[in-house]
């Protein structure tokens, strides 16, 4: 029998597993890195710890994108220099990370999300915030694979917010909870696009985009339904980046045409009385529960290294969205967050601060707070620039 000694560090990890609360999670770094981490709790406290480095997913890694059925894990490079990649990695069941396949990317690409095939995973679809454009994928990555369609964006004058309105910006793409549809908000042009998806073929159709609000900057977006099992009273809400605010829209599949997007309410990702300071940018948003959560980058609401989140209650019967509070995200410049499964954890990825924070949430409540760990994920980043830490996810 092997005694603790020989052990490696995985098995270790094992063991420590069967002991307390043990987690992972994944990190994508602006310095060409990807990291696993390993997450145990114990009660009120835990601990953060790096099991892996791996230099992969191009230059600039800019988002993670897992496939938490089968370990798989995408990751889109955002510099447009060099050769940009897309890159597929396996995920082992101790967090280690192998790179399966990587394809020639157009760069730029900021965000992703599967979608199509015969189970919602047949594709990837990345927003290309530099080049304007939204480019597919057919699943999985080789050395051989070639875009499905890169749809290419112009405008024909700037935007209200003239210097990131410059032309037209796919911040993000992600389905509907029917899966026919993909949504891409466009930061530079105002609007949340709309594509019918061909499920066989990854083929995308556009259909009538919405238009937000002038100057609103629409970055992210996440769906809620009132009732699991039904589509009505399905409600989206987008985080503006430019507007630092949260926009609530109604969702309605009208009988032979495309998804449609109605706005109810735009309401500020900060409390009553406080205006965004100079140089924050809403940036990320989840919904958990009756709640939705946005975070505001360069706040400093709580320190000079320490952003916040804001925290929204949902009406059951509406849709509508009530801010309850503003709390602290325990990082500085927080690109990217995500719930856990189990709703009682938050992750906050911090680029500039280059921090993971782990931060208890109340599934009742929603609230969040305090926070019980928190690490250092490679290199910091400098204040408003494009580097240090891009995204963090939860490895379940
Ligand atoms: C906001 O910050 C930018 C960049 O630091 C600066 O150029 C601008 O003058 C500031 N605006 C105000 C109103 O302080
Ligand atoms: C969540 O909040 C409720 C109401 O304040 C409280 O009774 C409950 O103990 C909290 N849950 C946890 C896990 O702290």
């Amino acid at each position: 029998m092997a005694s603790i000694r020989s052990c490696t560090p995985a098995i270790l990890l094992g063991l420590l597993a069967t002991l307390g609360d043990a987690a992972g999670l994944l990190v994508s770094h602006y310095n060409g890195n990807l990291y696993s981490l390993s997450f145990i709790q114990d009660g009120n406290t835990g601990q953060l710890a790096v099991k892996q480095t791996l230099k992969a997913g191009g230059g600039m890694p800019s988002w993670l994108t897992l496939d938490s059925d089968t370990g798989s894990l995408w990751v889109t490079d955002e510099s447009t220099y060099g050769s940009p990649v897309l890159t597929q990695l396996q995920v082992g069941s101790d967090g280690t990370m192998k790179v399966t396949g990587t394809s020639k990317s157009n760069g730029g690409e900021v965000h992703s999300s599967l979608y199509g095939g015969s189970n919602g995973k047949g594709f990837i679809a990345a927003a290309e915030y530099d080049p304007s454009s939204i480019s597919s994928w057919k699943l999985p990555i080789t050395g051989n694979t070639q875009a499905v369609q890169k749809l290419t964006y112009t405008m024909s004058g700037r935007g209200p917010v003239a210097s990131r309105q410059d032309k037209p910006h796919p911040h993000s793409t992600f389905t509907d909870p029917t899966g026919k549809y993909l949504l891409a908000p466009d930061l530079g042009a105002d609007l949340i696009r709309i594509f019918a998806i061909e499920a066989s073929s990854g083929k995308l159709t556009a259909c009538t985009a919405a238009k937000t609000g002038g100057g609103d900057g629409p970055r992210h977006g996440a769906f809620w339904i009132p009732r699991a099992g039904s589509i009505d009273g399905t409600m989206l809400y987008i985080v503006n980046e430019l507007g630092n605010s949260v926009s609530a829209w109604t969702v309605s599949y009208p009988s032979g045409g495309c998804l449609t997007l109605a706005k109810t309410q735009t309401v500020s990702t900060y409390p009553t009385g406080k205006s965004a300071p100079n140089g924050s940018k809403a940036a990320e948003v989840h919904v958990a529960g009756n709640f939705v959560y946005a975070v505001n980058r360069n706040d400093k609401s709580f320190g000079s290294t320490s952003d916040s989140v804001a925290t929204y209650s949902i009406t059951l019967e509406t849709g509508a969205i009530t801010f309850v509070e503003a709390t602290n995200a325990y990082t500085y410049y927080p690109r990217t967050f995500q719930i856990n499964k189990a709703g009682d954890l938050v992750a906050f990825g911090g680029q500039t601060s280059s921090t993971v924070a782990i931060v208890q949430r109340n599934t009742t409540t929603g609230r969040l707070g305090p926070q019980i760990a928190n690490l250092l994920v490679g290199t910091r980043g400098g204040a408003g620039n494009e580097d240090g830490l891009s995204a963090v996810i939860w490895n379940e």
